[in-house]
């Protein structure tokens, strides 16, 4: 069988599908540039699921490190993860999230044509829909009026992806719009390791939580929610990369379109309760303005996986952060930096 080429692998996300991949006895090539990812992860990876991957310090920015790979294997698909992901340094270095993003997404694409890859996942994410989002979002729900350059980014790609697969009737490509990922493989030996201040909300609860940070600003305590605080569709890790593995199973020539989300959001301080009860620790926070751009609410529709995926999300908010829990406190430095 043909191997499955991760770019971006050695991250968050990247790590458990590729674990997920090796458990289900799939060749997996892993390309990364380490600018947000570590060898650790994809070294637990491999003592997790008593497999070896294939490993490429590379970048998607170079047509010869990914020509280079798709010549020394036998790639039958694609998960493209790789890039920038913060949307508060999207704003302050465009720059840097248009060319990994972006030019990066479109020089992978390239290399595929030459090596005659055609089948793509590709990450996307519940941003394209804009600031204000009708809830439930399901994927007919407007897009276009993202509100920072990584969304934007984002949503170039998806455009290009879905004109390209117009053009090359041969090309496979489904995009999956993350809602927010969170949690951990249950093993506690692989998870989130954000470089620096975490910009998304369990990270940064979990360094409170274990002693790193002080406090958490909770930016928006008014709105229209049952606790005044913002509601988020959070969704297992693992979840997420079955959602892959079944997007890989059903992938078809033209471009598709899945939410990866529970349907189910859960508030800030729904989110606190949860981590101080299974933590045991207290979680200090202080209240702060909304922020510009900031949705009350946002959850998935994800029933269109459900039907044409057969996937659902299936564990619960508890498990979510119990297992993240079991990570951040066995790791509390994270990996070990490279
Ligand atoms: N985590 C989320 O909340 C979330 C939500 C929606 C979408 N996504 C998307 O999912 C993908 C993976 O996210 P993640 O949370 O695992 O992030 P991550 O930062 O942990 O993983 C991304 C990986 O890509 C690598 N990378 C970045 N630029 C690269 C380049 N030019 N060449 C090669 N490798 C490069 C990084 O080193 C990192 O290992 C990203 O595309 C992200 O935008 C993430």
């Amino acid at each position: 069988m043909k191997k499955v080429l991760i770019t971006g692998g050695a991250g968050y996300i990247g790590s458990h599908i590729a674990l997920a991949l090796l458990d289900r006895d799939r060749e997996v090539v892993v390309v990364d540039n380490l600018v947000n990812g570590s060898l650790q992860a994809l070294a637990r990876v491999e003592t997790i699921t008593g497999k070896k991957l294939f490993f490429y310090h590379g970048d998607i920015r170079s047509a010869a490190d990914l020509d280079n790979i798709f010549r020394r294997h036998h790639i039958g698909e694609v998960i493209h993860m790789a890039g920038l992901k913060s949307v508060s340094e999207s704003i302050s270095r465009p720059d840097d999230y248009y060319q990994n993003n972006v030019v990066g997404t479109l020089n992978l694409l390239d290399s595929m044509r030459r090596a005659r890859v055609r089948r793509l996942i590709f990450s996307s994410s519940a941003t394209v829909y804009g600031p204000q989002p009708c809830c439930p979002v399901d994927e007919s729900c407007p897009t276009g009026a993202t509100t920072n350059p990584y969304g934007t980014t984002k949503l170039i790609a998806e455009h290009y992806l879905r004109e390209l697969a117009a053009a090359e009737p041969q090309l496979a490509i489904t995009a999956l719009r993350y809602f927010n990922p969170i949690g951990a493989h249950e093993s506690g030996l692989i998870g989130e390791d954000p470089c620096g201040i975490p910009t998304n909300l369990l990270p940064y609860i979990f360094q409170v939580a274990i002693g790193k940070l002080e406090h958490l600003c909770v930016y928006g305590t008014d709105y229209p929610t049952p606790d005044g605080t913002g509601v988020r569709d959070y969704i297992h890790i693992m979840d997420l990369a079955a959602g892959h593995l079944k997007a890989l199973d059903n992938l078809q020539p033209g471009f598709r379109v899945y939410n990866l989300g529970t349907g189910k959001g859960y508030s800030v301080m729904e989110i606190i309760n949860a981590v101080e009860k299974i933590s045991g620790r207290q979680i200090k926070w202080q209240p702060r303005k909304r922020r510009k751009g900031d949705a009350a609410e946002c959850y998935a529709d994800p029933s269109l996986a459900q039907r044409e995926l057969s996937w659902q999300a299936e564990r619960c908010l508890e498990k979510m952060i119990a297992d993240a829990w079991r990570w951040h406190s066995a790791y509390p430095q994270g990996y070990v930096k490279e």
